[in-house]
């Protein structure tokens, strides 16, 4: 059944106006700096792939690749790769080290999405494991006494943010399924840096300077990241014995020992902050669980592209954008053609209005997925794309669907934090996983050694408009809708690309570039994830500050889009499989891609 006619108006009501970018007052420390921090004590060829980066080259190797945001956890994976580990084993390590060194974007205190390529079977599987919402949590979670929407920022820095984690019970259920290293054993790197102290890199530095003001909101926060009442510095060396007791319980009892017990009622005691404290309770971490769900694939131009489905919007909008854009022959025109941008930034715009309709947790509401995949609903939606200006505004489409269910707009973002994970192992299997706390330092809350998440912000805080229900409104146990868009890119059934990258919702815009760049134009991953950023999401054209992209300023302007010249801090990661396999890094931050 169609949508109800009145659909129509309703999205006429709605409609997105150009220009009309959702924006909320939070501060998110960003910089756009090539990598600096020495980073004593890598080997040389963690050194050569940090050159390779700076260089533009891919890291080439044979058997195996890790790449993620940071040096120090890329060698814990190479270190399970080289010693026979799977890509899941190896993942354990990483992001164990992740969430001590890079401790703004991920770790225990979070939640991730992970698709797995099985080179055994040929199947790919998506693995959720994104926080929920507290039992007790209702649709006026995030709504005041007279009925209005909490501040933002007020709202991240508190305990009502958080979300119960499911990273924790993650890596156990990869290993679990996937796995061959002994499990205590994966923590070992992660738990010797935080007892005998990691070199604090540049980013964290400048990340922790930036948040200075919420991070000095918990006692315990500002005692590890603002010791004596000064930020830590870059090169400086950290410990955090805290965090290795944590990993040490973990490795020994598994995931457990983090949902029940002391960890578990200290995460509860945390939440309960005196503003704005939160609901969740011990049944809600004792009753986590990962959910398998079914991958989300989509054929562009003879490729599988597939990803992770709700919660998350981030495979279906990168399908959505392909879906349109395969109407145009990308292949023969200039990356860095206003034209192209144009198709670009309307196809993207198209595909934000049918995520802020549809798309949150298919738990709870029904989301037409297969509809608004589907491929004659792309070609009606790219037809829209077919005049020679931006489009004057941008309105949710009417994919075919069983559920004559009205939804409101929510169209609000996630916020740039996160962190991208790809690794291929030596038997082929291959991951691609996007993990975080939601915004940098999520919710500020520092129990055990770790940051809980404030993931539960991705929710929208009203839970109606225009008398609409809202299809990502809060609800008891619920998953809060994402952008993380963790892809594995397959031709004739075999994997030749994992990618991914963190940076709210433009991870869908930066993800979506880079497949194209890879595909249609021919580029390496490490092109693909350097290449400057151009992102339409809301109706404000987002161009990357100090690069070329800025040329793009005044055509586009005369296109008729608005235009912002900002710093665009993707942390792409990518892997292409074919004679061998090819790494690439983001140069925007500290990671590299390293293989045998
Ligand atoms: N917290 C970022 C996202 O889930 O998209």
């Amino acid at each position: 059944m169609k949508h109800l006619t009145s659909t129509a108006i309703l999205a006429l009501i709605l409609a997105v106006p150009a220009g009309a970018q959702q924006t909320s007052d939070i501060v998110v420390p960003e910089q756009d700096t090539q990598v600096t921090t020495d980073f004593p004590g890598i080997s040389d060829a963690a050194r050569a792939a940090l050159d390779a980066k700076r260089e533009g080259r891919p890291v080439e190797a044979e058997d195996w690749m890790v790449a993620a945001a940071n040096p120090l956890a890329v060698e814990a994976g190479a270190r399970v790769l080289r010693e026979g580990g799977t890509a899941a084993d190896a993942m354990v390590a990483v992001q164990a080290v992740l969430g001590l060194v890079e401790p703004q974007s991920s770790g225990l205190g979070g939640g991730a999405f992970l698709v797995w390529y099985d080179a055994a079977t040929g199947a790919v599987t998506t693995l959720d494991a994104r926080e929920t919402a507290p039992l007790d949590a209702g649709p006026r979670y995030f709504l005041d006494e007279s009925g209005e929407p909490l501040d933002f920022r007020t709202a991240v820095v508190s305990g009502r943010s958080v979300g119960t984690p499911g990273t924790p019970r993650l890596l156990e259920e990869a290993h679990r399924r996937w796995g061959r290293s002994n499990w205590g054993g994966l923590f070992s790197d992660a738990i010797a840096l935080a007892e005998e102290g990691f070199i604090v890199s540049d980013r964290m530095a400048e990340s922790v300077a930036g948040a200075a003001d919420s991070l000095a909101a918990f006692p315990a926060t500002a005692e590890y990241f603002l010791p004596g009442g000064d930020a830590v510095t870059a090169g400086a060396t950290l410990v955090n014995p805290d965090c290795a007791d944590t990993l040490r319980q973990i490795a020994a009892q598994g995931a457990g020992a983090f949902y029940t017990g002391e960890i578990a009622a200290d995460i509860v005691a945390a939440t309960r902050t005196e503003d704005l404290p939160g609901l969740l309770s011990m049944t809600d971490l004792a009753r986590y669980r990962v959910i398998e769900r079914p991958a989300v694939c989509y054929d562009y131009r003879g490729h599988d592209v597939c990803g992770m489905g709700p919660p998350s919007s981030g495979a279906v909008a990168v399908s959505q954008i392909l879906g349109m854009l395969e109407h145009f022959d990308l292949g023969a025109m200039d990356p860095q053609g206003a034209e192209t941008r144009r198709l670009m930034g309307d196809a993207t715009r198209l595909a934000f209005a049918d995520r802020g309709r549809y798309l949150a947790d298919s738990d709870f509401v029904p989301v037409p997925v297969q509809g608004l995949i589907d491929r004659d609903y792309l070609a009606g939606r790219a037809e829209l794309l077919r005049g020679n200006d931006a489009l004057p505004e941008v309105a949710p489409g009417e994919p075919a669907w069983d559920h004559a269910l009205l939804w409101a707009d929510d169209l609000r973002e996630e916020r740039p934090a996160t962190s991208h994970i790809s690794i291929v192992d030596a038997d082929g299997n291959v991951l691609s996983m996007t993990t975080t706390i939601e915004s940098g330092f999520g919710s500020r809350l520092f129990v055990r050694g770790f940051l809980l998440n404030n993931e539960l912000t991705d929710f929208s805080f009203r839970s109606h408009a225009n008398g609409w229900p809202i299809a990502n409104r809060v609800e008891p146990s619920k998953r809060p809708r994402s952008s993380m868009s963790p892809t594995i890119v397959l031709r004739d059934g075999a994997p030749v690309l994992s990618i991914g990258s963190p940076g709210g919702a433009t991870i869908i815009g930066y993800t979506a570039q880079a497949i194209i760049a890879h595909l249609d134009w021919g580029m390496d991953v490490q092109q693909a994830v350097s290449m400057p950023h151009l992102v339409n999401s809301f109706g404000t054209y987002q161009i990357e500050a100090g690069t070329w992209a800025e040329d793009l300023v005044t055509p586009l302007g005369e296109l008729g889009f608005q235009t912002n010249v900002t710093a665009l801090t993707s942390g792409l990661q990518a892997i292409a499989l074919g004679e061998g396999l090819s790494g690439g890094a983001d140069p925007r931050r500290e990671g590299i891609a390293l293989g045998e």
